[in-house]
């Protein structure tokens, strides 16, 4: 089983949901692989924003050392399973031609977007963000 989470940098919220997707999985000895990946160029090569790294240490969880990357075509044959983390990423996936991306707000959140916190809310949009994608990934998880 290999599960891709997608935002649009790849610095802030999905990293958040590798970082908690290996932490689960190391815990409960499960058989997953997990990356993640941006819909966009602007960030490659790049470490974790710093409140997404300083959040997940608070929680137990070293982010600091994943890299962003793009998305790329060879991921929508070689993941099992391509998460969006808002319904825009949803939308930019299937431009890049990913047949049938899942939004990460359908696994235990309404169907809500994870939203930004690059650009809202100070280190408190942090703290809400951790909570909604720590949700979404069990969720995902253990609905497998
Ligand atoms: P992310 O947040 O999609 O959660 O990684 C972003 C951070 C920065 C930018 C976009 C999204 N940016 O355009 O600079």
């Amino acid at each position: 089983m290999k599960i891709l989470f997608v935002c649009l940098g790849n610095i802030c919220r999905s990293p958040l949901a590798e970082g908690i997707a290996r932490d689960y999985i190391a815990k409960n000895n499960l058989d997953i692989i997990v990356d993640s990946a941006g819909t966009s160029s602007y960030h490659i090569g790049e470490n974790p924003c710093p409140n997404s790294v300083e959040i997940a240490k608070q929680r137990g969880i070293d982010i600091s050392s994943l890299k962003a990357r793009q998305v790329k075509a060879k991921d929508f044959s070689e993941f099992d399973m391509i998460i969006g983390l808002d319904h825009s990423n949803i939308a930019n996936l299937k431009i890049m031609g990913c047949k049938k991306p899942f939004l990460l707000g359908d696994f235990g959140l309404e169907g809500e977007d994870i939203p930004d916190p690059y650009f809202f809310g100070g280190f408190e949009g942090f703290e809400k963000v951790f909570e909604m994608i720590k949700t979404g990934v069990i969720n995902i998880i253990n609905s497998r």
